[in-house]
């Protein structure tokens, strides 16, 4: 599939890509998929904001079709951690390339309800970057580890876990992170931008000092958790984040909307501030 590759370096200038990702987990049918698929194309047209829509496995063919042409990219909520073999019922990086060129990896809801531990994550960003695919690493901490004043580790603890085994692989991989406090999730209850930013440089020191190829502040950081047309603005003030990872809004196509918009301002005046036109 056609990709387009986010590290935006191509003349060696530092702007990193405005990113907003719909993640509609377990929602929409193979006969509702594509046309809704169509109409946030539509609501989203003529802007310079990365787009990327995360429906269902089974959806996945639909929404590729109904996006072909339009600039948008599909990508999978999951991958599985092998190549391939006897494992009944999953999906593996290399089948979801002929569908798909992103994939998330390490959603909270799949680190609570499918008991995937930072390893385990590891191991599935390892097989997403050998299938080609950009991953969205996501992490986030609990409301105790909040309230214990312990978020900053933990979020570091989960970078580290996850990362520390493709590191070495890391170069020619694209992937950006997605900062999701778990209490967020769902709740509509958001991080305040500063959090959120402040966090987005715990996230890159930690990169840096893992040391990938990768320059750390050339990966995009994204923040997830509640976020709408009315709170996006708050993070993409922060010149820390880099886009939204969006859930339950993104199944509305006026919310896709409003959210692209706001984004596509914030993307036009960066570009505007390293003179790329
Ligand atoms: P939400 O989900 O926007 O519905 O809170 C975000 C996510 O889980 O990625």
């Amino acid at each position: 599939m056609a990709h387009t590759r986010i590290s935006p370096r191509r003349d060696n200038r530092s702007v990193r890509p405005v990113i907003v990702a719909g993640n509609w987990k377990m929602n929409t049918t193979p006969s509702s998929a594509g046309d809704l698929a169509r109409a946030i194309a539509d609501a989203t047209d003529g802007t310079d904001v990365q787009r990327v829509l995360f429906p269902p496995y089974v959806c996945l063919a639909q929404v590729r079709d109904a996006l072909r042409g339009r600039g948008l990219e599909v990508g999978a909520q999951n991958l599985h951690e092998e190549a391939g073999g006897a494992y009944t019922g999953e999906i593996s990086g290399q089948m979801l390339r002929e569908l798909a060129t992103w994939v998330i990896v390490g959603h909270s809801e799949r680190r609570r309800d499918q008991a995937e531990t930072d390893e385990i994550v590891g191991r599935k960003l390892r097989r997403a970057c050998e299938a080609g695919l950009t991953s969205i690493l996501c992490v986030g901490e609990l409301l105790e580890a909040r309230q214990a004043g312990k978020a900053e580790q933990v979020v570091e603890a989960q970078l580290r876990g996850a990362l520390s085994g493709v590191a070495d692989r890391a170069e020619g991989h694209d992937f950006a992170i997605a900062y999701e406090p778990v209490w967020a999730i769902g709740t509509g209850e958001t991080a305040t931008g500063a959090d959120a930013a402040r966090m987005a440089g715990v996230i890159r020191a930690t990169l840096a000092r893992l040391g990938p190829d990768r320059r750390a502040d050339e990966v995009p950081v994204l923040y997830g958790g509640s976020v709408t047309s009315a709170s996006i603005g708050e993070f993409l003030a922060e010149p820390a984040l880099d886009g939204a990872l969006v859930g339950g809004a993104s199944l509305k196509v006026d919310e896709m909307a409003g959210i692209v918009a706001a984004a596509g301002l914030v993307a036009a005046a960066r570009r505007g501030a390293e003179g790329l036109s």
